[in-house]
């Protein structure tokens, strides 16, 4: 994928700027690092489409517009649109929930892409910390650089073991629960990593974190390309779930921290016939919301 970026005259581009610091850097993100604009446009435009899941995202259509990509072509995926705005429902639900019962706990967004989720969360007292891998944190540092003492960017690669110490999240929570998010992330992971990260988070977090997380069935693996959103990224799927207590089977110490949700609630009961006539094929939903605690 190959973006420009326009001058806009917010603070990524000051009027003074001079090329190619800021007015015409090209930026290529390749793969899985390209999906990031998949959810964007949806959280910038995808209201058109679903009207009642508008997600009233203050920044996504204007880091799409400094981009100059073509939020078109992705807004056709009107799967892969309702997917993103449905989950982006519940994480702010689930978030908000979390941080009204822990106003100073810290949350972290692992593969962050270019979203900024601290806008439905800063509550004056939480902080907060995106993170992602480096190619995306330098276009991120440009587009949404950060603001104030209680948020932080940081490069992480999640298919690496000793993510938690690299990203310092002893020192982030203090003692006290983290709100972790990792959506539209694990599906391009192998398998051993899933179940690696999940470990480690069971491991090292202190108890009442929570880790949120989307999935898909097992039965995605490999089809990327039925997708016309992600096929096009060259992305993979390579992760999803057999079954739904898969999860927890990660590590002894994982719990439900609420019941899952699948995207089979947008359809009605439609949706939730479908989903019980196809799950002993499927193993799982086709794509659901997980949210584990320690
Ligand atoms: C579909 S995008 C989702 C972005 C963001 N979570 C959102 O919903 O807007 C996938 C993101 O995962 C990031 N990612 C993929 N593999 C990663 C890894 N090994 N470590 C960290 N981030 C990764 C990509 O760079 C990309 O930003």
């Amino acid at each position: 994928m190959e973006t420009s970026l326009r001058r806009c005259g917010r603070s990524h581009c000051p009027p003074g700027a001079v090329p190619p610091e800021c007015l015409l850097r090209q930026t290529r993100l390749q793969a899985v690092r390209a999906t990031l604009l998949i959810p964007l446009v949806a959280r910038a435009h995808g209201a058109r489409c679903y009207p009642w899941l508008d997600c009233h995202d203050a920044d996504a259509a204007h880091l799409l517009s400094c981009l100059q990509s073509d939020a078109e072509t992705l807004l056709q995926d009107r799967l892969v649109v309702l997917n993103v705005l449905w989950r982006t429902h519940v994480l702010k639900a689930w978030g908000r929930e979390f941080f009204a019962r822990h106003p100073h706990a810290a949350g972290v967004n692992l593969g962050c892409g270019l979203s900024n989720h601290f806008q439905w969360f800063d509550n004056g007292h939480n902080r907060w910390l995106d993170a992602d891998l480096p190619e995306v944190l330098a276009l991120r540092e440009q587009l949404l650089p950060v603001q104030g003492e209680r948020r932080h960017n940081a490069s992480i690669d999640m298919a690496r073991d000793g993510w938690w110490d690299a990203l310092e999240l002893d020192r982030l929570a203090a003692g006290g629960p983290l709100w972790l998010l990792c959506e539209g992330v694990l599906m391009y992971l192998p398998p051993g990593r899933v179940r690696a990260l999940l470990a480690e988070f069971a491991e090292r977090a202190a108890p009442g974190s929570v880790l949120v997380l989307d999935a898909i069935s097992h039965r995605g693996i490999g089809q990327a390309h039925m997708s016309p959103s992600v096929g096009p990224s060259g992305a993979e799927f390579r992760w999803g779930l057999q079954h739904s207590d898969e999860l927890l089977q990660a590590h002894p110490r994982l719990r439900p921290w609420c019941a899952a949700r699948s995207v089979a609630e947008c359809y009605g009961v439609f949706g939730w016939a479908a989903e019980a006539l196809s799950l002993p094929w499927s193993g799982a939903p086709l794509y659901s919301m997980h949210a584990l605690r320690v």
